[in-house]
């Protein structure tokens, strides 16, 4: 009998790129949130050797530039595990960028191997692979909301807020996630004031500290209990305590600075968080790099009108929900 897992979309709640590191990276900050829109994998442990990936979407690699054969070789050699893996993607995520959804096929497909192998590495173990294959892994490790540190890699878990109705849109656009760091840098470098050699990296430091700023001031008026401290921020007049919690979040300016790099450069997209806040998005955002964009809303029924109204001009969009940790636990390995 094959495993089963599903394996969760995210989104970024702001993002602030900081600047370049010696290895190649960007140092960052952001805040990694679980939605429900998800795949299905299914994994046994054949005869014979390998690893063996089937999908009947043919946008999903099957070959080694599939994060999930990377992370299933790592993990099939510290498991021990003796045979063929063979694992099988269905995929229902789009496969825009933006949701990180190869990235949580590939965590999900580790833990499937787990339970096949009735062995489990340890945590710590868990994320230095996972880190090691892709930035955007480890937070499938953590779930709900999560603080992404350093290439953004690093994650650690946040309060867990209650869900929110959001509504994820994903133009068929692909943006170069390497491309867009590399505007970032000679954005920065203009507002220094210098040439790209001369970068001293103090305006991009700039933002990620007062991200960090920000962030210690929501989480400090965060209820470590229902009904305990109010949270800070915005006022909540008439509002429910989940949306309040998470609005307080991203009301506080942290913002997605990749919005500034790619949306000059594909303006429908500027046009799509427009659509979902004229549509009564609370709060709207490129996710990562994009090309994916999304809303929080107040109700079901007004993200799938919003949903709709997105589908009718000809981008795909669907009305879901942010997804706890607690959640996400439950559905992953469900
Ligand atoms: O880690 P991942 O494979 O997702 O990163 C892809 C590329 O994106 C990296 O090779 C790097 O060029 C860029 N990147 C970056 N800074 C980050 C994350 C990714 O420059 N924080």
């Amino acid at each position: 009998m094959p495993v089963t897992v599903r394996s969760f979309a995210k989104i970024n709640l702001g993002l602030a790129i900081g600047p370049p590191r010696p290895d190649g990276y960007h140092e960052l900050r952001t805040v990694y949130q679980t939605v429900a829109l998800h795949d299905v994998l299914r994994l046994e442990v054949a005869r014979g050797s390998g690893i063996t990936i089937r999908s009947k979407d043919p946008r999903v690699p099957t070959d080694r530039t599939n994060t999930c054969y990377r992370i299933l070789e790592l993990g099939r050699d510290l498991l021990k595990v003796k045979g063929n893996v063979v694992l099988e993607i269905e995929k229902h995520l789009p496969v825009q960028g933006g949701l990180g959804g190869a990235s949580g096929n590939a965590v999900a497909a580790l833990l499937a191997l787990e339970r096949a192998a009735k062995k489990q590495l340890p945590g710590p173990e868990r994320l230095r692979i996972a880190a090691a294959v892709g930035s955007d892994l480890p937070l499938f490790l953590v779930g709900g909301t999560s603080l992404g540190v350093s290439h953004g890699e690093e994650v650690y878990p946040l309060a867990d807020l209650p869900a929110v109705t959001c509504v994820i849109a994903t133009p068929e656009i692909g943006v170069s996630t390497p491309k867009a760091f590399a505007d970032w840098d000679a954005r920065m470098a203009a507002a220094e004031g210098g040439k790209a050699e001369k970068l001293t990296g103090s305006a991009a430091s700039d933002r990620i500290e007062e991200f960090g700023r920000r962030l210690s001031v929501w989480l400090n008026g965060v209820p470590t209990k229902k009904a305990e401290r109010p949270s800070s921020g915005v006022p909540a007049k008439g509002r429910g305590r989940a949306e309040t919690q998470l609005l307080d979040l991203v009301r506080t300016g942290i913002a997605n600075d990749f919005e500034e790099v790619v949306f000059p450069q594909h303006p429908e997209l500027r046009d799509v968080k427009r659509v979902l806040e004229q549509s009564g998005a609370m709060y709207a955002s490129l996710s990562g790099s994009g090309s994916a964009v999304y809303g929080l809303f107040r109700s079901r029924q007004e993200a799938e009108q919003a949903a709709r109204r997105l589908v009718k001009t000809g981008i795909p969009a669907q009305a879901t929900t942010t997804l706890t940790r607690a959640a996400y636990w439950k559905q992953v390995l469900g």
